[in-house]
């Protein structure tokens, strides 16, 4: 396996262009499979999940081709209606495939996805909500099997506002017969981008983004004539901006909704951080000490869990304590005893992180079990004295686009070592690693 190795304690500085978002173009993949037809999508991240969702299309009979940025899609035939456990395991956002398959088949075999590293993650409120909209279920063989004869409009209050279950639903509700309304709706930038993408369909949607969603369902969706242009990814944003608070830098991220970023800009300022908003572009400068803040992540408009790991790294040399609350998984500190390798000081108690920072982190070798956590090892290993050897580079593949370029593009001394050239591993690290 690959590794990153990373010789932190330099300012970074410059530009990053922000690639479009993974959990817009995710939904957005699969949803276009309630319009039969020829589909492009441009800003599509280069990333492994996209992959495995183009792969997963692939399967279902729906032909892709990928330039650059560039996606078309062939969803005029569909063969197969099944999400396959091969898949769903290397990419939990399979699940999204139950309401698009259920709208276009009047059926979905899509495997259980199972917890995850950060938590238990049910799919519940998918079911409850596409069982209102007439559709029946039956679990087994750790596959859920999803049958209707035919959607009809229905009024759904939603427990919790998931993301990925508001998505299932809205995609299902488009084709249904008559109104629906579904209340509590998650109000993530991204619903409101899928919502667009479906009313380019000619879906009838209002009210994305206010937790009240309201659609008229149509009897067919047809491909828009124009590209659809992903929106940019805040979460990556946020990362690197968390990048060039952490190394005390000045870097501007690029290509970015300002609108979308509210909460991590608010956090970063708190830190002590000059941030700068433009109209498409956020520019984060940090001299002197950083400050600690306090963090309770929220769905939106409140603060990213998405972001939680990463500005637990920068509290950890923040002058002070800072309170570190995740309300969204019960099993998102992770990247906890990894950070305390580095020379972090934390303590969990229940959903709490009690993070006192310290005068400087230490390089060391670091894994993580997930996305963001693995992020946050990252930012780290950016302000270390000494190299950190960051293994298990899976995650970050799953979730950013070039991010060894895009670091030592503005000046970080990183590089991404395959596994052949262990020797090539700096030899105080080789002693950790062997
Ligand atoms: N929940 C239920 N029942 C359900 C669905 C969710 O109880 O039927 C609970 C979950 O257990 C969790 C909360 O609701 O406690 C929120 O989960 P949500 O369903 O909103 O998460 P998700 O849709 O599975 C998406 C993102 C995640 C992001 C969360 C929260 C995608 C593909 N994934 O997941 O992204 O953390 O929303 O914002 O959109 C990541 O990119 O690293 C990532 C994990």
């Amino acid at each position: 396996m690959d590794k990153i190795v990373i010789r932190g304690g330099k300012p970074l500085s410059g530009h990053v262009p922000i690639t479009g978002a993974k959990n817009a173009a995710l939904p957005i993949l699969i949803a276009t499979l309630v319009a039969p037809g020829e589909h492009r999508l441009s800003n599509v991240p280069d990333l492994v999940d996209v992959s495995s969702m183009l792969s997963l299309l692939g399967r279902i009979g729906c032909p892709s081709l990928k330039h650059g940025s560039d996606v078309r899609l062939d969803t005029t035939r569909v063969s197969f209606c099944e999400a396959p456990y091969d898949l769903v395991r290397k990419m939990r956002a399979s699940v999204l495939a139950l309401g698009p398959l259920l709208a276009r088949c009047g059926e979905a075999h899509v495997s259980l996805p199972g917890g995850c590293a950060i938590g238990v993650r049910p799919i519940d409120q998918h079911l409850k909500g596409l069982e209102a909209l007439g559709a029946e279920f039956e679990l087994s063989g750790g596959y859920v099997h999803a049958r209707t004869s035919g959607l009809r409009g229905a009024h759904i209050v939603l427990d919790v506002p998931t993301v990925t279950g508001t998505e299932n639903i809205l995609t299902a509700a488009v084709l249904a017969r008559g109104e629906s309304l579904i209340e509590n709706a998650a109000r993530e930038p991204e619903i409101i981008d899928l919502a667009r993408f479906l009313r380019s369909l000619g879906a009838k949607i209002e009210g994305e983004g206010s937790g009240s969603i309201r659609v008229q369902g149509v009897h067919e969706l047809k491909p828009a004539a124009e590209p659809h242009r992903i929106l940019p990814d805040r979460i990556e944003a946020g990362t690197y901006m968390v990048a060039a608070a952490i190394t005390g830098g000045d870097v501007t991220v690029t290509g970015v909704d300002p609108r979308d970023m509210g909460p991590v800009v608010e956090k970063l300022r708190a830190a002590g951080c000059l941030v700068e908003l433009g109209t498409d572009r956020i520019r984060v400068q940090q001299s002197g000490d950083l400050l600690p803040v306090d963090v309770t992540t929220r769905p939106h408009p409140g603060f990213p869990t998405d972001m939680q790991a990463q500005l637990m790294a920068l509290c950890t040399l923040a002058k002070g304590r800072s309170v570190i609350t995740e309300t969204i998984f019960e099993n998102r500190f992770m990247h906890v005893p990894e950070l305390a390798r580095l020379g972090a000081d934390i303590q969990v108690e229940g959903n709490r992180a009690v993070v006192t920072g310290v005068e400087g982190l230490h390089g060391a070798t670091v894994m993580a079990t997930d996305l963001r956590a693995s992020a946050s090892l990252v930012l780290a290993g950016l302000a270390t004295e000494g190299p950190t050897e960051i293994l298990r580079l899976y995650h970050l593949d799953r979730g950013y686009e070039r991010l060894v370029e895009k670091l030592q593009a503005i000046g970080a001394d990183v590089e991404r070592v395959p596994d052949d050239l262990r020797d090539r591993i700096p030899t105080s690290l080789s002693a950790t690693v062997a």
